[in-house]
């Protein structure tokens, strides 16, 4: 095979023929983030760099000595780490304030302090600057020169930074209720998706992915829902608390209305008929077997109770997480942007164990199963097919749609130190048809008039 493959270059043109710069130096690497130029399309409204005015997770406590500082970039800002005399993890811009180098690339020559490499100034977890070593100890810039801070906090031993330039708002409104209980176990696991933070968000709800990115997954396949096929309508979702996108409308008796779901025969079935073509998907339907095996231990696992009852801690949840309660433990995705294209993403696993036996058996669980059941096998997948969505072209929307125009709604119209731009339109003209689409199909399927699908 290797030979053959060697023989097929040197017959293409040594040493690739034309596939070697097929998409020229970008190779498979993600096409670089642009934004939309036009003003009356959302996309041209979200900060590429994320919003500010919020708390971020930015890593986890331990390893922070109390010698070495440590850089991190979030929402294209660099800062600095590193633990005050109190062993408390502070955080500062990552800029000498004298002449501007790297402070984490400065030293903890005392405990508590953290001096610039280049002149030695040392600063305090306040940001003062306590001494100037280079100047000796009658230096005038001691009190002077001052850091930029960042306020911090730790819950559950991961570090929370406030990101934003007015005053922080209680931890409590952003940072998940979890890591405020007494028993709260959370567990956490890390990534970086090579693209904008929207991109990573836009397809938590974008339901019908299922059917075609997690065919083969098999968290996807626990339940006849994972993956089944959908209508095209899609699900409708809704903001609540200025904070949060609800993914299905919830009816009046609590139930969730599954009209987002093909259901014309109230069954669920694994494949559908492509007239057009002629063909079926997904082609095959061995995935049944895993399916008819896990789907009695998901019926289980919903007798469990809720983790969250008001609803405002589930769903899409500004500044960037996605929440979903699976009942035996609470999922948090959290898209931290790191620069226009690059984000990182921490995953919370959350349990209620309140012995040390259970929460071994959870880590235990987390590490072997579920990191690997929810990462690898499910989000990957979407991180591979929609990483080169670009933004700064029109798109073309579908019914299917509304859970993405809703969440960039939500960023633009609802965030903290977002105003609503006075021109966007309410329907914008790559909305439209997603509108009419939406309008068409749910008088069909319901017999009644259209409502507006915004
Ligand atoms: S640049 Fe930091 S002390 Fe001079």
């Amino acid at each position: 095979m290797g030979l053959l493959k060697a023989l097929s270059k040197v017959r293409g043109g040594y040493p690739g023929g034309w596939r070697e710069y097929a998409r020229g130096y970008q190779g498979n690497k993600t096409p670089p983030f642009q934004q939309s130029s036009d003003p009356k399309d959302r996309r041209s409204l979200i900060p590429p760099t994320g919003l500010r005015e919020y708390w971020y997770p930015a890593l986890p406590a331990k390893d922070i000595s109390s010698k070495k500082p440590a850089g991190l970039r979030m929402l294209g800002e660099d800062l600095t780490f590193f633990r005050d005399k109190n062993g408390d993890v502070q955080a500062l811009w990552d800029y000498c304030p004298h002449r501007g180098v790297y402070l984490s690339w400065g030293d903890c020559f005392w405990k508590g302090y953290l001096s610039c490499p280049y002149h030695g100034a040392t600063f305090d977890g306040d940001g003062e600057c306590v001494e100037f070593i280079t100047e000796g100890p009658d230096s005038k810039m001691v009190g002077q020169l001052k850091a930029k801070k960042f306020p911090t906090v730790t819950l559950k031993g991961l570090v929370f930074v406030w990101m934003g330039e007015g005053e922080p708002v209680p931890p409590e409104e952003d940072i998940p209720p979890e890591f405020f209980q007494e028993h709260g176990q959370v567990l956490t696991a890390w990534r970086y998706w090579d693209c904008n933070w929207m991109v990573a968000l836009e397809n938590a709800y974008d339901s019908h992915v299922g059917f075609m990115v997690h065919r083969n997954s098999l968290s996807g396949l626990r339940g006849r829902l994972g993956v089944a096929p959908r209508s095209p309508i899609g699900s409708r979702p809704r903001v609540i608390g200025n904070k949060t996108i609800v993914p299905l409308r919830v009816t009046g008796t609590g139930k969730e209305d599954t009209r987002a779901y093909y259901n014309k025969t109230q069954k669920q079935p694994l494949q559908m008929h492509y007239p057009r073509i002629n063909a079926k998907w997904p082609k095959y339907t061995w995935r049944r077997l895993w399916i008819w095996a896990t789907e009695p231990m998901d019926r289980k696992m919903l007798k469990l109770p809720l983790f969250e009852t008001n609803g405002e801690w589930i769903g899409q949840r500004l500044p960037g997480m996605v929440r979903n309660d699976y009942r035996d433990h609470m999922y948090t995705r959290w898209v931290i942007p790191v620069e226009s294209g690059l984000s990182r993403l921490v995953y919370f696993h959350s349990a209620r164990h309140k012995t040390a036996f259970g929460r071994f058996y959870e880590a235990a669980k987390f590490h072997l199963f579920h990191n690997f059941i929810h990462h690898f096998n499910f989000s990957d997948q979407d991180y591979d097919a929609q990483r080169s969505a670009r933004y700064q072209y029109p798109e073309y929307l579908s019914a299917t749609d509304l859970a993405v125009v809703q969440l960039r709604k939500l960023v633009t119209e609802h965030a903290r130190g977002m105003t609503k731009s006075a021109d966007m339109p309410e329907v914008t003209a790559s909305e439209e048809s997603m509108v009419e689409a939406y309008q068409e199909l749910e008088a069909q399927s319901t017999g009644t008039t259209p409502t507006s699908a915004g």
